[in-house]
């Protein structure tokens, strides 16, 4: 058994997907490319947002949609600890300070009734994470930003397809980044990325900041950088693109079966908050015996991970910076990763594996 198999989804498509590819080589057009056009028309059409700019991957959209804003130094973002250090490291890249707000246990996913209290003057964005694929709880957040004259970047990484009342992740902040890693829900062959707006003039910088601050070639406006999309990975995620929904509605099925399994157990499922769609890019349960359970199931050949074990605040590279972080600031995320641990889960998931793992889970702590 495979924590994410991705070579199932390959064959699956293999014809497509080689034809794909052989046009591009045939074409030769690797860098720029009607594949990247196209495929940024379709992902800003799928999301509903009205654009889309292709960057070499997730972490790159973070930092170019802080860059975008100017955020540097003495500048704070709120964002929370439990995520995927790319959220937090891109806010210090840029010299400003990631500010910390604890995760709701429930949800994993930033605790908005905790976000005002840590404004200040120097306050300039949130980021919220839909982690897992769930979206997080975006309405207060607008509500805040608002009221505080901020910035919203949603980092949609893990969450392509996610609805939060009926609107698509990445199309409810102010930008949205998104991810193509291989093992995420829409995955490239390779590193990518992209950051979605409905602001054009956003989106103009976008296309030119990936691209060493230039629009005519050779001329060069501001300090941009090297982060294209190539024409390769465009060409394979146009053919993917066209299955996510259907892929996205197995992979709830699949939480579905999990959950039934093992929701009168000893074990948290995931909890998934009214009026939204989580796309399940992990299944994440809880236990006080994570590591024993880990193990055995190891033991069994069964596949699982810790998304993750050390929130980011506890993090070295942020301990050696001078925020003042110490145990004990956020302890619903610091508990949370020593009690996660997400499960096999991709579209092709069979239902006799789910009941393999239900099952072996059930048996190493029984209720
Ligand atoms: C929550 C989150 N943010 C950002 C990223 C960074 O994306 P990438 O790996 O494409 O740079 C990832 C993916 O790894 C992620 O899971």
């Amino acid at each position: 058994m495979q924590l994410v198999d991705l070579g199932v989804q390959y064959n699956a498509l293999k014809k497509e997907i080689d034809t794909a590819i052989q046009q591009v080589i045939d074409e030769g057009t690797f860098i720029f490319g009607e594949n990247l056009e196209k495929l940024e028309e379709e992902v800003a059409d799928y999301c509903g947002v009205s654009y889309a700019v292709g960057l070499n991957s997730g972490t790159d959209a973070l930092l170019f949609a802080i860059r975008n804003y100017g955020i540097g130094p003495e500048d704070e973002v709120i964002t929370t600890p439990f995520t995927f250090i790319a959220t937090a490291e891109v806010i210090a890249l840029e010299h400003a300070k990631p500010v910390f707000v604890d995760i709701d246990p429930k949800t994993y996913n930033i605790d908005v009734s905790k976000i005002e209290e840590k404004i200040t003057p120097k306050t300039k964005a949130i980021i919220p994470v839909h982690l897992y694929g769930q979206p997080a709880d975006m309405d207060p957040i607008l509500v805040i930003a608002k009221k505080h004259n901020l910035k919203v970047i949603e980092d949609a990484a893990q969450a392509i397809g996610a609805q939060y009342k009926g609107k698509n992740v990445t199309s409810i902040g102010d930008i949205g980044c998104l991810s193509f890693f291989p093992a995420k829900n829409l995955g490239a062959f390779g590193d990518a990325g992209m950051i979605l707006t409905n602001d054009a003039s956003i989106a103009e910088k976008m296309k030119m900041m990936r691209n060493h601050g230039s629009k005519k070639k050779y001329y060069h406006e501001f300090l941009g950088d090297s982060s294209r999309l190539d024409n390769l990975q465009a060409a394979i995620l146009r053919v993917k693109l066209r299955h996510i929904d259907e892929w996205n509605e197995k992979r709830i099925q699949n939480a579905k079966r999990y959950s039934d399994l093992l929701g009168n157990s000893a074990f948290t499922t995931p909890f998934v908050l009214p009026d939204t769609k989580a796309v399940y890019q992990q299944y994440t349960i809880r236990t006080q015996h994570r590591d024993l359970v880990q193990h055995k199931l190891k033991d069994l050949g069964i596949p699982t991970a810790v998304h993750y074990p050390l929130p980011l605040h506890l993090q070295p590279v942020f301990q050696n910076m001078d925020y003042g972080y110490r145990e004990g600031d956020f302890p619903e995320s610091e508990k949370a990763s020593k009690e996660v641990l997400s499960l096999p889960m991709y579209p092709e998931l069979s239902n006799k594996d789910i009941e393999t793992v239900a099952n072996a889970i059930k048996d190493i702590i029984p209720k």
